[in-house]
């Protein structure tokens, strides 16, 4: 396998200086888009970084769309954990936020701080996103004053699937936008960095956006949040599920993939693959000492 090291951003330094949370806080104030994706590997997420995201998500969803999980809730710190090193070994410039996977944060705010401490000192996390709203307040004051940023997550939280009946929108009656708008100015005093806004009508998030002061990245949650966040595997179609309405395929890359394991197996099968340019040969005059011994 080759190992390429070369990166766009080798011959442009300017796209490699790295992106901080105040930028993007100055980002909301401009009304300038945040972009955001999830990347869980070295490949992906380079390209990603390369390609200019201000954030990268190592999401939990990829305990479906990378491990084959039903949902977000079996996978582990220690799996998310691997993950997140595999993305921060390929980042130069976005920012790079771990998911806290569901059982993580759950046990107390101790527990919390001590995996959230993890995913910083063990996997080069430069934040921790946490599922919840008021109920978390307490966490992400320890979090904060431990400086360990924090991004909340509000609407459809999936790891409250049991919770919510399945993966619905929230935020859809006066009393529900009341909730979040409560929760969302609670992480912010907290001292939450970001809130990740899902699932919700465009109106219920624009409000929370238009009410708190920190950045909001939506995702199923309208245009007029502060950015846009969707899992990678849905942006090129490898999540081998049905698109939800809220996800812009960009590209086809479970087609691209098909297609070459295909020509692949065809090439190996009628003897195609590898040619003789794609072999190695024996230096010229080992070739003919063997040749005259053949004869
Ligand atoms: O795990 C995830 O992918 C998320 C989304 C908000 C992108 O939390």
């Amino acid at each position: 396998m080759s190992v390429p090291h070369f990166r766009s951003s080798d011959t442009n330094p300017s796209a490699s200086s790295p992106i901080t949370f105040p930028a993007l806080q100055q980002k909301k104030q401009a009304g300038r888009p945040i972009v955001a994706l999830t990347a869980y590997d070295y490949a992906t997420a380079r390209l990603v970084d390369e390609a200019g995201v201000d954030l990268i998500l190592v999401g939990d969803s990829l305990a479906q769309v990378v491990l084959g999980y039903d949902s977000t809730l079996p996978v582990t710190v220690d799996e998310m954990l691997h993950h997140t090193r595999a993305v921060r070994r390929a980042v130069r410039h976005a920012l790079v936020a771990a998911d806290m996977p569901w059982g993580s944060y759950h046990l107390g705010v101790d527990h919390g701080l001590a995996n959230a401490v993890r995913f910083v000192k063990e996997a080069g996390a430069q934040a921790v996103k946490i599922e919840g709203g008021a109920p978390r307040a307490e966490l992400v004051e320890r979090l904060t004053s431990a400086e360990i940023p924090v991004i909340g997550h509000l609407g459809l939280t999936p790891q409250s699937v049991h919770k919510m009946g399945g993966y619905k929108v929230q935020g859809k009656t006066p009393a529900a936008i009341g909730a979040l708008l409560h929760d969302a100015h609670t992480l912010e005093a907290a001292g939450a960095v970001a809130i990740v806004l899902e699932g919700m009508p465009r109106e219920t998030a624009a409000r929370i956006t238009a009410e708190i002061g920190i950045p909001t990245i939506g995702i199923g949650a309208g245009p007029d949040c502060d950015g846009q966040i969707l899992v990678f595997h849905d942006l090129v179609n490898l999540s081998f599920s049905p698109p939800a309405k809220f996800v812009r395929r960009y590209g086809d890359a479970a087609a691209l993939f098909r297609s070459a394991v295909e020509n692949y197996r065809r090439d190996v099968e009628a003897h195609a693959f590898p040619a003789d340019a794609e072999s190695y040969h024996l230096p010229s005059e080992v070739a003919a000492t063997l040749a005259d011994r053949d004869c």
